[in-house]
């Protein structure tokens, strides 16, 4: 059954204390946003987000980022259940499921909500919400079940009674629903609760009251329902996506010498054999291949492309580059929006210069197969240096070098013999 999702992301995060949606607070270089739109985007064809609070923001993101996604405005934000009543003027005519996640739980995996959907439609459910067990399950809505095991509804830890409390089952706050039997719901919701909000999680008893079939599916891994409410959970929900992603490059073959210091975003790939050295830094989207060495102390800030034995040392920065096989970048070096050829030797303190602060446009440089270039030589973008030509040390390179040419700008050296000891006699 074809699949369409709803993402509530309307609300203020005011734990967060900041001018940013908080579901545009990064991990890596990704918005918390984009974890769940890249997690659902190959279950759902078209994703719908909800926004309210910072609206413009994260339309802006997401039109210039994900395909297959919108945006509906909530305004106000009368609660879980209203935000998802937004979306029903254009889903009027969808028959399929509805997936329905929130844009603060960056760390919910693809393959949880495969098998949560698989579930929903092999006991032909009209509702299901994923829940999950918790040891403490303060603030949660708690899942209310029957004497024989089904479910009853879900009650928010406002309105709970102590017994209610007592609850460890909780809704993880992902719903797949039924959407031509269901979407009526959300005109009879009604708002009579502690917090005079129209909850989504009423859909469980009005499911119940209208003859649907109705199911809980309790989720494996509680961590992956993590939320960022404040700055604390953001830091928190890093590491744990890091950790995760730096556990399935070991198993790949990767070296990762100290996990620790090393941070490497889900969108990069990395080929075997490659060793990640310590501090180093690599966040937004990269493709680095194999037998490489990284670090100590690399940043790469995304786009970067790298293929196999290449050589980037301690404090190199690279970005928007792509570099081809055997070339080294050993040393405190920049290296953006660039491409490197094939066996290319770049010296310590190599910078392209990449952008002009007075025009704010940024340029390429295109340094050819076997290029070789001095310690400490800036180029000067847009700039193309030929096959196999040489830089000498301490250069600023502003014009394109044809193939096999040597090129340097360096005034005389001057030798004065003798002149210190002249020079102390006075
Ligand atoms: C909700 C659930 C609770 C569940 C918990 C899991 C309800 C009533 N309660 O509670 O059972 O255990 O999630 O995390 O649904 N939002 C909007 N518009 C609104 C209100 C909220 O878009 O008018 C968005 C928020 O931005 C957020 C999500 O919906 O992404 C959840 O809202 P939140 O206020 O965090 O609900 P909880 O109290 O956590
Ligand atoms: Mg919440």
């Amino acid at each position: 059954m074809e699949i369409k999702s709803i993402i509530l992301a309307a609300g203020k995060g005011t734990r967060m204390k900041s001018e940013k949606s908080k579901v545009l607070h990064e991990i890596l270089g990704k918005p918390l946003l984009g974890y769940v739109l890249d997690n659902v985007k190959n279950l759902a064809n078209e994703n719908i987000v909800i926004v309210g609070h910072k609206a413009e923001q994260v339309s802006d993101f997401i039109e210039k980022n994900y395909d297959c996604s919108k945006t509906i405005l909530q305004t106000p934000q009368l609660g879980t259940g209203h935000a998802v009543s937004m979306a029903c003027p254009d889903l009027e005519n969808f028959n399929g499921n509805v997936l329905i996640l929130c844009g603060d739980t960056p760390l919910i995996k693809e393959e949880t909500l495969k098998n949560f959907v698989e579930y929903h439609n092999s006991v032909n459910s009209d509702i299901t919400v994923m829940s999950a067990i918790f040891d403490d399950p303060t603030n949660y809505g708690r899942i209310i079940r029957e004497d024989n095991n089904s479910l009853n509804c879900i009650v928010e830890e406002k309105d709970a009674t102590l017994e209610q409390k007592l609850v460890k089952e909780v809704n993880a706050g992902i719903y797949c629903l039924n959407w031509s039997k269901v979407k009526r719901a959300f005109s009879e919701l009604k708002s009579n609760n502690a917090q005079n909000e129209y909850y989504l999680t009423d859909i469980i008893s009005w499911g119940k009251e209208n003859g649907l079939n109705v199911n809980a599916y309790i989720m494996d891994d509680n961590t992956e329902i993590y939320g960022i409410n404040s700055r604390v959970n953001l830091a928190e929900a890093s590491k744990m996506i890091n950790e995760r992603k730096l556990e399935t490059l070991m198993n790949n073959g990767v070296t990762i010498v100290d996990p620790d210091s090393t941070w490497i975003s889900e969108d990069t790939q990395i080929g075997s054999d490659t060793v990640i050295l310590p501090y180093t830094y690599i966040e937004g989207k990269n493709k680095i291949g194999k037998n490489c060495q990284i670090g100590p102390c690399a940043h790469l800030r995304g786009g970067v492309e790298i293929e196999d034995n290449i050589k980037i040392g301690n404090f190199v920065e690279v970005k928007k580059s792509h570099i081809k096989s055997n070339t080294n970048v050993g040393h405190l070096a920049y290296i953006g929006d660039s491409e490197l050829g094939e066996r290319v030797n770049i010296g310590a303190g190599t910078i392209t210069a990449n952008y002009n602060a007075i025009t704010k446009e940024k340029s390429k440089t295109i340094l050819k197969n076997d290029v070789k270039i001095g310690s400490n030589t800036v180029i000067v973008a847009p700039v193309e240096v030929g096959e196999g030509a040489n830089i000498g040390a301490g250069s600023v390179i502003t014009k394109d070098i044809k193939p096999w040419a040597l090129a340097l700008t360096r005034s005389p050296l001057k030798i004065l013999e003798n002149w210190v000891k002249q020079a102390q006699k006075k």
